[in-house]
């Protein structure tokens, strides 16, 4: 029952992910010459071949697996790209990290690279997204930082990339992901490959999209719809994860209305309650022994005759 019904939401989500898609994955380098990065033909998965989907009715997931359709370089002979969606049927937080908090009508997108071979040396992949917003709404990038690391330690800042419309400031629909993607399949905080976002670009006319989105958003698409853009790419300067492990896992989550938002955690609010009780107990417990201090300077005075 809960199963079917995780299912059926699994393929109106699909219908709705089918307007925010993976267009091109970006391969860079940082190049010591002053022109900064240098950039490798970019994968178009347009242009992959795509295995069928696969479904998992038990665990509630759907994935498409694929690589490009010509790869003369063979970067991709012993690997693949692949994204996996997690429907959920009730409200809680995943396993894995990043942890994400999720709601029933929520589910989870993974981007996968496994087994893909770099073409430099500490060469990095940089994903561009693509949204489609109907007549009267737009997107608008949201970052928002906490103190609170709890579930996904190290890690601060939470992205949302929201659809508003125009006249109201609630919300339609969002993704959501932290800073931070994963080189292992059971990932551990050490694993951790920094994930940076772009800013979010008005791509009008500029990108070819989908038949899907066509048939979904119809005649509209050319003439009314907004299409923006975004850059999402991992790994910093420092840590060469993927280079080790050759695997990376990013999860982002997808769902309608307001996304589902972490509140302080207990421990958090111990810690902090205790970081800022001591010091206010030391103020109050030394104001007293002052004050002790004061009156015991006074009865030390004898009364002059
Ligand atoms: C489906 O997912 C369950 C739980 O994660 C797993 O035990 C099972 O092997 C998966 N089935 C297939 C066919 O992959
Ligand atoms: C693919 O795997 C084989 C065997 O593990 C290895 O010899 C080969 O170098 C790998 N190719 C790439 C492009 O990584
Ligand atoms: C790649 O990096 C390693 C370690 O930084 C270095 O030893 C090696 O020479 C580099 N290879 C190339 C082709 O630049
Ligand atoms: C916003 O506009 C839509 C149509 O464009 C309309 O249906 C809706 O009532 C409006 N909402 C507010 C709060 O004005
Ligand atoms: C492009 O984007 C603007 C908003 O910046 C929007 O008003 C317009 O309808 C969009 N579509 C086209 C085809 O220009
Ligand atoms: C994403 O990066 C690529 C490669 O640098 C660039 O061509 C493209 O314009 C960028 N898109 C956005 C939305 O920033």
């Amino acid at each position: 029952m809960a199963a079917g019904a995780g299912l059926a939401l699994l393929a109106a989500l699909l219908a709705a992910a089918g307007a925010e898609r993976s267009r091109e994955l970006f391969e860079f380098s940082e190049a010591k010459a002053p022109s900064g990065e240098l950039f490798y033909p970019a994968y178009d998965l347009a242009e992959f071949s795509w295995d069928s989907l696969r479904l998992n009715r038990t665990a509630l997931t759907a994935e498409l697996r694929g690589a490009p359709a010509a790869d003369p370089g063979g970067a991709f002979s012993n690997g693949s790209l692949a994204f996996r969606l997690t429907a959920y049927s009730s409200a809680g937080r995943a396993a894995r990290l990043p942890r994400l908090l999720h709601s029933a009508e929520s589910c989870q997108l993974q981007f996968l690279l496994a087994g893909v071979a770099p073409r430099g040396n500490g060469s990095r992949f940089l994903l561009q997204l693509a949204t489609v917003e109907a007549p009267g709404a737009a997107r608008s990038l949201r970052s928002r930082r906490s103190i609170d690391d709890e579930y996904t330690p190290s890690i601060f800042q939470v992205l949302s990339l929201l659809a508003q419309p125009h006249n109201s400031s609630s919300v339609l629909g969002f993704l959501q992901w932290k800073a931070t993607a994963y080189g292992s399949p059971s990932p551990r905080r050490e694993d951790g490959i920094q994930c940076r976002a772009g800013g979010l670009q008005v791509a009008n006319g500029t990108l070819p999209m989908a038949s899907v989105v066509q048939a979904y958003f119809g005649e509209s698409l050319g003439s009314s719809c907004t299409i923006s853009a975004l850059n999402v790419s991992f790994g910093g300067e420092e840590g060469e994860v993927y280079q080790e492990k050759r695997y990376l896992s990013w999860s982002v989550l997808l769902g309608f209305g307001e996304p589902p938002r972490d509140t302080f955690s207990p421990l958090v609010i111990s810690i902090a309650a205790v970081a800022l009780g001591t010091p206010l107990a030391m103020l109050l417990l030394g104001s007293c022994l002052l004050l002790l201090a004061r009156r015991r300077r006074y009865s030390e005075y004898e009364p002059i005759n």
